[in-house]
């Protein structure tokens, strides 16, 4: 299934740091959110995603010039003025000539949601469009929906008041469309598609939901995008694309050491005067002391390397002490 991401807001919540780069092109651990969003889509069988542009759309185009977003082929749409997030699926789905149904995803939401289970949800209730849901403590902020048991949506209310809220239940920011809600929404204004479109489809029975209690995060506001960083930290993100960073462990020690990206320092290990190129390993209580380590080195737990030199992708095993040598050896 075709998967059209929106990405053309101005993202005004998150300023400065969106005053010259779009939300969708921020670093969530090095890794722009795009690549989170287009990395997921893959892990769950997308091929192909369209952008729907608004916002500085050369940033995207300039970072991937290979018009591929995580290994995934990408279209775009520029919009010439902002329409909405309604407006913006429709003029998006007409530059890309969708027909089939296709995927809508806010490019601004994390989350590790199984796409395959909403595209069966929507087909065996032959709704006309589906949208995934999330449980979150504080509803006022979002869309809230209510349902039958069927799915079918009874209510759907944007950012109600904390103490009208219905329920607990809100619009999780991906939805599966048939071609038919483009002709919903008019084009000689900007629409949203969450206080026009959905609210208006709950009342003619033809939008469902499926309710979903993975990994969700919107990343709006300042806190939520620091948040979304420390989720991929403390290992709360199951879609992970390679990471630039390197990561040491709460209980490792590293002193006056260079440690390339990709590498990964874990618990009681220890780290001294040593540099270490990308993608290392240094397992649990292993301690590498003024030492040089290639590129993809692995130490297993409790080795000792000391005054050494370990050439690219070498594998220290285990409890293995190495100590003023060159390794392998010349
Ligand atoms: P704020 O200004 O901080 O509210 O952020 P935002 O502009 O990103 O708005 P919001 O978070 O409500 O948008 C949800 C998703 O829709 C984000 O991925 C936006 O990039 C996208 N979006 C919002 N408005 C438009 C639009 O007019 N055109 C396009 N193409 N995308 C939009």
């Amino acid at each position: 299934m075709f998967a059209l991401v929106l990405v053309g807001g101005f993202g005004t919540r998150l300023r400065p740091l969106t005053e010259h780069t779009p939300k969708q092109m921020l670093p969530i651990c090095g890794v722009p959110m795009i690549e989170w969003v287009a990395s997921h889509l893959a892990d769950h069988g997308i091929q192909e995603i369209g952008l729907a542009l608004g916002y500085r759309p050369d940033a995207f185009r300039a970072a991937y010039p290979d018009g591929r977003i995580a290994g995934i082929p990408y279209k775009v749409a520029v919009e010439p003025e902002a329409r909405g997030t309604a407006g913006a699926v429709r003029f998006a789905a007409l530059e890309m000539q969708l027909k089939e149904p296709f995927l809508v995803l806010n490019g601004d939401v994390l989350t590790d949601l199984d796409i395959g289970a909403l595209i069966e949800f929507h087909r065996k209730s032959h709704a006309e469009a589906t949208i995934a849901l999330q449980v979150v403590a504080d509803p006022s902020r979002f869309g809230v929906v209510t349902t039958k048991d069927n799915g079918q949506v009874r209510e759907f209310i944007e950012k109600p008041p904390a103490e009208a809220s219905p329920s607990n239940t809100i619009n999780a920011g991906t939805y599966v469309l048939n071609p038919s809600v483009i002709d919903r929404i008019p084009d000689t204004r900007p629409v949203s598609i969450e206080r026009e479109t959905f609210p208006e489809m709950a009342l003619a029975g033809t939008l469902y939901a499926m309710k979903s209690d993975t990994y969700w995060l919107d990343t709006g506001t300042p806190e939520q995008f620091l948040e979304a960083n420390l989720d991929v930290l403390h290992g709360r993100r199951q879609n992970k694309p390679e990471l630039p960073l390197a990561a040491v462990e709460a209980t490792a020690q590293v002193e006056d050491s260079v440690i390339g990206t990709g590498s990964h320092i874990d618990a009681q290990a220890i780290v001294k005067r040593s540099v270490l190129f990308n993608g290392c390993r240094i397992s649990k209580g292993a301690r590498v002391i003024d030492s040089v380590l290639s590129d993809d080195v692995y130490v297993g737990e409790g080795a000792t390397i000391e005054g050494s030199v370990i050439g690219l992708g070498e594998r220290i095993e285990a409890g293995v002490q190495l100590v003023d040598q060159t390794w392998p050896a010349p």
